[in-house]
């Protein structure tokens, strides 16, 4: 193939790369996966609404996420395994985000530590993802291992009590590799349980509003609370002390059926009413897309298969070129808007399209 020149491109190059195995896991989402397709869908339904004649000579993606600085309005969702993708697994990963000034998130069941990725990416803005096992000790050594290593957020993913039903890679018979490193699932897992359902069920179901305070408290840091789709648990997180929230539907794996998060984000920003700052992630491609969230009230996106079809396609560079692309094609998408910074985004700037 060419040059890639976009992250579709990336995708290809990534399917053509990986074992059936991984590239299901990847690729998939549950069930019917309407709603993977639903997230996708959901930006062809909104339409731009450009200003003309506002002097866009000087254009800036830069903004900041929960008080820090960073070059673009989008952070690298927490992808769990990585090193499925890229022998370098989220060092990789970690090394573009930093090199492209934006945070990244890293999976409980990441295949590097936070002290190796801080080490491997200096000067990365790490984010701790957090699924709370029922093995509390596990969990407790996991926040004070993220706080350790700089972490300056954990990322508590909500929507994930237990895993939905993967089809695709219960038909290719897609199992972890039992050496596969995971500094913090390992002790939990053991070596026994290699299918994600399986690992996924050692995580606490029971974890309620109750524990967010024990969260916060152990972690010594700002909770940001991943797969809220309604405006009644919007409202509960504030009151619950969240730092942000991001709407997600887990890339459309976890509950078929939930909306695209694009049509969920405008009732999740009435209920905040700026109260804390709002994210969403689910099929975001395109520095368009990017610009089409933050219209409709997001702070910032989270990419999640994106930089790693990068990964898998090409490694480090990959990521950082897929994370190029998208800073590239939304200050594009800023300047033809009549828009100079990513905070000059309203709700002006798109209209649901009539078809
Ligand atoms: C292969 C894969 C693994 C994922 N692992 C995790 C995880 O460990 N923790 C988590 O909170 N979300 C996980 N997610 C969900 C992402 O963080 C994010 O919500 C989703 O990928 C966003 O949709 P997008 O892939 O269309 O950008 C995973 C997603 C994929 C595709």
């Amino acid at each position: 193939m060419a040059e890639a020149l976009s992250s579709a491109d990336y995708e290809r190059l990534a399917e053509e790369r990986l074992e059936p195995g991984p590239w299901a896991y990847l690729a998939g989402g549950s069930s019917d996966e309407w709603t993977l397709r639903e997230n996708r869908a959901a930006f062809a339904r909104w339409t731009f609404r450009p200003r003309v004649l506002c002097d866009v000579s000087d254009i800036s993606t830069a903004t900041t996420v929960l008080g820090t600085a960073v070059e673009l309005p989008v952070v690298v969702a927490p992808v769990a395994y990585q090193q499925l993708y890229h022998p370098d697994g989220e060092c990789a990963t970690a090394r573009a985000a930093a090199a492209a000034g934006v945070a990244m998130a890293v999976s409980t069941f990441s295949t590097r530590s936070h002290e190796e990725i801080a080490a491997a990416a200096p000067g990365i803005v790490q984010w701790c993802q957090l699924y709370v096992f029922q093995d509390r000790g596990v969990t407790r050594e996991h926040l004070a291992d993220a706080a350790d290593a700089g972490c300056s957020a954990v990322v508590l993913t909500v929507d994930t009590p237990r895993l939905a039903q993967r089809e695709r890679d219960l038909r290719v018979g897609f199992e972890i590799p039992s050496d596969l490193p995971l500094p913090y699932a390992r002790a939990a897992i053991g070596t026994e349980a290699q299918n994600p359902a399986d690992q996924f069920a050692l995580l606490d179901a029971s974890v309620s509003w109750r524990d967010l305070e024990w969260i916060a408290g152990e972690g010594r840091l700002p909770v940001v609370l991943k797969g809220i789709v309604t405006a009644e648990d919007a409202e509960l997180a504030v009151e619950h002390g969240a730092a942000a929230i991001v709407v997600s539907n887990h890339g459309g794996r976890q509950l078929d059926g939930v909306p695209a998060t694009l049509d969920a984000l405008p009732e999740v920003v009435e209920a905040v009413a700026g109260r804390v700052e709002v994210y969403l992630d689910g099929g975001i491609r395109r520095g368009a897309d990017v610009a089409k969230a933050l219209a409709l009230g997001a702070r910032a996106v989270l990419a999640g298969r994106a930089p790693v079809f990068g990964l898998a396609a090409a490694g480090e560079d990959g990521v950082r070129h897929v994370l190029e692309l998208l800073r590239d094609e939304l200050a594009l998408a800023l300047c033809l808007l009549g828009c100079t910074s990513p905070d000059e985004l309203t709700r002006a700037h798109v209209q649901r399209s009539a078809s």
